[in-house]
């Protein structure tokens, strides 16, 4: 596995673990962080020795908090589609690798975040893990998938609800949505038993593994258009005064005043 900066990654016995190591900014994923798991899901289908994937958080506060706002702040429409759809092929190549990938989710999984983990095949939480699409905060909307994958796996109802309040549902909740296979109490405890599911299926036959994933996803993928609709929507929120508003008080850490425009 070539070497990347802002992501550690190690292979035992099989598996290969992956955290997004930006623990100061709450792991949050910058352009530079999209480009390493890419590369990094480029390889990892024809790398014989990895039979499964395990994605997580530095620390125990933040999963992932999100697409960098610094690096969304400074979007036009142009580059924010390019954005959206970039971040849209970095969690496909995520959700159609060929070998199972398990986000432990750590704390925040927020906007880019969340959208991160619901493209990985499961997901076993800490207790305080956090998940939500607080986008809408920003005048922005989720752009990499999370519209069309929270929708297709919790449902429209609930789906919904989360993408337009923005609030966070704590990771009980989560699991009785359908978005968690387990909860666990501590970080440890959830890799290991995101390790007890890895070995339980590395004991299958790789082929029917990959096929099983090809399947499942091609229910997921049923309105490919839909992500085309995400980007451009995605696209147009930035051309808005509530975009530069909503950005411009995270950064200052003050209440976005929201004018409809
Ligand atoms: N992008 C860039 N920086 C981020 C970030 C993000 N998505 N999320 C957190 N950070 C940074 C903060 O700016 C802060 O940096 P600083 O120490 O240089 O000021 C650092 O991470 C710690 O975050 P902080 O907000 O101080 O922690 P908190 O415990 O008070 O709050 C959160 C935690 C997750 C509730 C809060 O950080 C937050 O709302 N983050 C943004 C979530 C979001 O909107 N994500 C979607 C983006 S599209």
């Amino acid at each position: 596995m070539a070497e990347q900066k802002n992501i550690l990654s190690e292979t035992k016995d099989g598996i290969l673990y992956l955290t997004i190591n930006r623990e100061s900014k709450l792991n949050a994923l910058n352009f530079k962080i999209l480009e390493e798991l890419n590369n990094i899901f480029n390889e990892v289908n024809d790398n014989k020795s990895i039979r499964g994937v395990i994605l997580t958080g530095a620390g125990e506060k933040a999963f992932v908090a999100g697409a960098d706002i610094n690096e969304i702040s400074e979007l036009n429409e142009v580059n924010a589609r390019k954005f959206a759809e970039f971040g849209q092929e970095v969690f496909d190549n995520i959700e159609s690798c060929h070998k199972p990938v398990i986000a432990v989710v750590n704390g925040y999984a927020l906007g880019g975040g969340c959208e991160m983990a619901i493209a990985c095949h499961m997901r076993i939480a800490t207790r305080n893990a956090k998940f939500g699409q607080p986008e809408v905060n920003l005048g922005i909307i989720p752009g990499y998938g999370g519209t069309q994958r929270l929708t297709l796996l919790i449902g429209r109802t609930k789906a919904t609800e989360i993408l337009m309040t923005g609030e966070m549902l704590g990771a009980e909740e989560a699991k009785t949505l359908g978005l968690l296979n387990y909860v666990e109490e501590t970080k440890d405890a959830a890799i290991a038993k995101a390790e007890e599911i890895l070995h339980k299926i590395m004991a299958k036959a790789p082929l029917s593994i990959g096929m099983i994933i090809d399947c499942v996803n091609a229910v997921f993928v049923s309105d490919e258009n839909g992500y085309q609709i995400e980007a451009n929507s995605f696209a147009r929120c930035v051309k808005s005064e509530d975009y530069r508003e909503g950005t411009k008080a995270f950064l200052e850490k003050r209440k976005p005043n929201f004018k409809g425009e």
